[in-house]
């Protein structure tokens, strides 16, 4: 059994949930949004997160994986599967669980931005920055950490630990 060390409580989650829904709402009051959930990671975080919006907005998903069964990214992102919404000329806001290297943000607005919508934003709920070796950022996130490995609230270990409602640090 691995070593779990808490990271996040689930009131912390929900306190950090509402300060980000609050700043969306705002900055995008009046705009046609579209949040465009990244699979499997976000749909915890994308289902609390819209809870909590005072504005309307429309939902849609793409499917990434980058991992596989492990810690480390392969580098390679495979995309499953797309977006169903027509996009062009709207406001598009991706959420993910947690931004790491950046290599899947940075694939995911190559493949948004042929749809041209009119601008292309990212919030993560966790912006791990350690391994960020490109020039990707979160324009939103819940929460900063340096590195580490998470699991809980929609992120897993090999599929295992997304249904967990705190966060917690996997240590070896
Ligand atoms: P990136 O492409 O390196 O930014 O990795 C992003 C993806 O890797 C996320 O959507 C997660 O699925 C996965 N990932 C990165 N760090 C972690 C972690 O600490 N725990 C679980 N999954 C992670
Ligand atoms: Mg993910």
């Amino acid at each position: 059994m691995r070593d779990f060390s808490p990271l996040l409580t689930a009131q912390d989650i929900e306190d950090k949930v509402a300060a980000l829904a609050e700043r969306i709402s705002t900055d995008y009051k009046d705009k046609d949004l579209v949040l465009v959930g990244v699979l499997k990671g976000a749909f915890i975080f994308l289902a609390d997160l819209v809870r909590k919006l005072t504005i309307p907005v429309t939902i849609d998903f793409v499917w990434c994986s980058s991992y596989g069964q492990g810690e480390a990214s392969s580098g390679n992102v495979d995309r499953i599967a797309g977006i169903r919404t027509d996009i062009a000329g709207k406001h598009v806001l991706i959420v993910e669980d947690i931004l790491d290297t950046g290599i899947t943000i940075r694939e995911l607005l190559v493949y948004l931005e042929s749809f041209t919508p009119e601008s292309i934003k990212v919030c993560a709920f966790i912006d791990k920055y350690e391994r960020r070796g490109i020039d990707v950022k979160a324009d939103y996130a819940g929460h900063r950490v340096e590195k580490g490995f998470l699991v809980g609230y929609g992120l897993d270990y090999a599929e295992k630990y997304r249904h967990l409602p705190a966060i917690y640090e996997l240590k070896t």
